[in-house]
């Protein structure tokens, strides 16, 4: 088997650059990749990676290699790939590596099949790609296969789908629901770096846009708090009462996209679920709507309906903008072909908060290593979750109090009342 595909190995000079540069910004996995330099815990293991390939991915496999890991990198997202990342992988981090931006569905998935020839003992996923081609194409390797992470919201709700089903065949690890990783990454993350894509692809003004966030889970707190910040009026669709009910007291608009589509400037959903924007809303929306999606899949915006309902397409008018031109002339401007716009337009989260992410998932690759999980799909122990948080509170300079022993007797005790 060769030991990579990339676009061009002469770009890896400006990769190592980008790599550096993001890992200035990771100090706890740094700090990490120091302690399993000198420990080697995951000497002997194989580990291949489905995750976004980008600088912030790359200090993750840095650590995992230097852990002693045999790694191998392929890409969860065909438009999502930083070339020259990729190219400094190979030649300067001898990390086995496939992946091309732009790669058609049939390269991504010869990807996955490469990373999953690499006989993997531990996978790596970001949407559950790789795991799902492990149970249908690749079940005979199951048994090889100690344990897998799942790094997204998207990733975590497919596995537990498989579990409900009895498909599921190896213990995973919902990462996505550490309170280290959600709490941070989908909300400031996503938040920002949403926001970053849609500039770049369109450099719009925000302020006094009307701006409407599908979904309000994590990743949708943070957009609509960003797109709030930059002067938008914010409206919020839902299906969960809750989550509505927080969007309406966090001081949104919420209302059905229905209504929302008639009168909005941008649209960008952040689900996880599919159809969120039909034909029904497309045919609502003012000439020059934009719309966008932040969701791991492409299905949040359904294109065919749209493409179905104009007369004309006009794929480019820039980088990462689709001109739909509908039958009675009003022009909606799809970015990033409905793909996750802060990956495809911009760089993705920034490093510092892909920091407590990655470390979650280097120390639970050691975890896995050291502990038997059963079939499950499992939640990252408190200890490691909050060992993430500590070490970021340091890195950041930030010191906080500690119970004293006063304190701790009294939460442990409940005869004390008024
Ligand atoms: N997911 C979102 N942002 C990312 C990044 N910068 N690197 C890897 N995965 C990501």
């Amino acid at each position: 088997m060769s030991e990579y595909d990339v676009k061009d190995l002469k770009l890896s000079e400006l990769g190592k650059e980008r790599i550096l540069w993001a890992d200035r910004s990771m100090p706890v996995l740094k700090s990490i990749r120091d302690r399993f330099k000198n420990e080697k815990p995951l000497n002997g293991i194989r580990i291949s990676a489905c995750l976004h390939v980008t600088a912030e991915t790359a200090n993750l496999m840095r650590t995992l290699q230097e852990g002693g890991a045999d790694t191998l990198l392929c890409a969860s997202n065909p438009l999502s790939t930083q070339d020259d990342v990729a190219a400094s992988l190979v030649n300067d981090f001898n990390i086995k590596t496939f992946s091309i931006n732009g790669e058609d569905n049939d390269t991504y998935y010869s990807h996955i099949k490469s990373a999953l020839d690499h006989h993997p003992h531990i996978t790596f996923d970001d949407g559950a790609d790789l795991v799902s081609m492990l149970h249908s194409d690749y079940e005979s390797q199951i048994s090889e296969v100690k344990c897998s992470m799942e790094e997204t919201t998207t990733g975590v709700i497919r596995l537990e789908a498989m579990k409900e089903d009895g498909a599921l065949k190896i213990p995973v690890v919902a990462v996505n629901d550490a309170n280290s990783k959600h709490l941070f990454d989908n909300r400031y993350g996503t938040g920002q770096s949403t926001i970053d894509g849609i500039i770049r692809a369109t450099d719009i003004l925000l302020a006094g846009k009307k701006f409407v966030v599908g979904g309000y889970g994590m990743c949708g707190r943070g957009l609509a708090a960003r797109a709030k910040g930059m002067g938008a009026h914010v409206i919020v669709t839902e299906v969960n009462p809750l989550r509505a009910l927080e969007a309406a007291m966090d001081g949104f608009e919420v209302m059905s996209m229905i209504d929302a589509s008639k009168s909005s400037d941008i649209f960008c959903t952040v689900t996880g679920n599919t159809t969120i924007l039909g034909s029904e809303h497309f045919s609502n929306m003012k000439d020059g709507a934009i719309v966008a999606n932040s969701g791991h899949f492409n299905v949040e915006v359904d294109l065919e309906s749209l493409k179905n309902i104009s007369k004309k397409v006009n794929l480019g008018v820039r980088d990462f903008v689709d001109e739909y031109i509908l039958q009675n002339g009003n022009r909606i401007y799809v970015l990033g072909d409905g793909r996750l716009i802060n990956l495809v337009a911009a760089e993705g989260h920034p490093a510092s908060v892909m920091d407590m992410s990655f470390s979650v998932q280097a120390l639970m690759a050691e975890f896995t290593t050291q502990n038997d999980l059963d079939i499950s799909v499992h939640t990252v122990p408190k200890k490691i979750d909050e060992l993430v948080a500590k070490l970021k509170l340091d890195s950041m300079g930030i010191s906080i109090d500690t119970l004293t022993s006063k304190q701790t007797k009294y939460l442990a005790s409940w005869q004390e009342g008024t």
